[in-house]
């Protein structure tokens, strides 16, 4: 991430639910919104991939790698939902939101306040991407935060985040992609806005030689074949254990109530790349503040 540049991982895991709408995880996984927050040539790809041409001259690695990150964003979008809904609460936060789309596609969260945290340069994309989109959310809040450096709490609070009532809380696929120093700074500010009752439902990714060298091979296919690298300006910096969130959950006052990878989450959905071993890494935890 630059000051100046908004998440262009963001734009590749829309492009993954925008093919997955209606094709992958088909009752469980739905994300109509997700088509809608892409420019036109972020479309075009996905188009590609829904049509399910077969590879040729129009189906490379750009498309290999949406339609991988269209497999993995099923089970973990699911399993976030099914978190978020058996959660009611009155206040809602998306750390490192991206063009999450809940607040526009979820109508139980129709009474909700959704506070939208981001770094300011995605903040910024994601407020012209919405413009004239009507969210189904009671209110949602934009707040331009960089987790690495702005003081969470206070932006928060300033936003009128009330610390006394029971928050859900949804860190989906931002924890790789900061410091463990930011995580650690994030989860400490995180506690002391969340009352009693509150939830944290975390989406990260441990260590994997099949994922890493899944990254390192798209990388440079996409390289050579000369197309735009999605990853390039934002690297992976904490991979975690579920032995080691738990160890930074705990002192923050969180315990874990479910933690499962996403090939576990992907039981009984027929998803491409099941096989491969690549989901394997990504998890899904869901923490309850006692
Ligand atoms: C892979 S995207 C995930 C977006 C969204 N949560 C989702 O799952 O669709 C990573 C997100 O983390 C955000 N992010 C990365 N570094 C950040 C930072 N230092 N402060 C705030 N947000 C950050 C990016 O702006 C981006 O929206």
């Amino acid at each position: 991430m630059t000051p100046q540049s908004a998440s262009t991982t963001a734009v590749l895991v829309c492009q993954g639910r925008a093919v997955a709408d209606g094709r992958l995880g088909v009752g469980r996984f739905a994300d109509p919104v997700a088509v809608r927050l892409l420019d036109p040539a972020e479309r075009e790809v996905v188009e590609r991939v829904r049509a399910g041409r077969t590879p040729g001259a129009h189906w490379g690695m750009a498309e290999e790698m949406v339609l991988h990150t269209a497999a993995t964003m099923v089970p973990r979008t699911v399993a976030i939902d099914d978190a978020v809904r058996e959660h009611r609460s009155g206040q809602v936060v998306v750390l490192g939101a991206g063009l999450d789309a809940r607040a526009w596609r979820m109508p139980e969260l129709e009474t909700a306040t959704v506070f939208e945290v981001d770094h300011p340069a995605s903040q910024a994309d994601k407020q012209r991407r919405v413009a004239g989109l009507e969210p189904v959310a009671g209110r949602v809040v934009p707040v331009a935060v960089d987790l690495a450096n702005d003081p969470l709490a206070t932006a928060l609070t300033a936003a009128g985040l009330d610390e006394s009532a029971p928050t859900t809380w949804v860190w989906e696929g931002v924890v790789p992609y900061l410091t463990r120093d930011a995580v650690a700074s994030t989860l400490v500010q995180l506690a002391v806005l969340s009352a009693p009752g509150s939830r944290l439902v975390v989406q990260y990714q441990q260590r994997s030689v099949v994922a890493t060298t899944l990254r390192a091979a798209m990388r440079l296919a996409l390289r050579v074949a000369r197309r735009p690298d999605p990853l390039a300006r934002e690297p992976w910096h904490t991979l975690l254990t579920p032995d080691e969130l738990g160890l930074v959950l705990r002192p923050c006052g969180f315990s874990i109530s479910s933690d499962h990878s996403l090939l576990e989450l992907a039981e009984g959905m027929d998803l491409p790349g099941r096989r491969d071993g690549s989901l394997g890494n990504g998890r899904v935890a869901v923490a309850e503040r006692a």
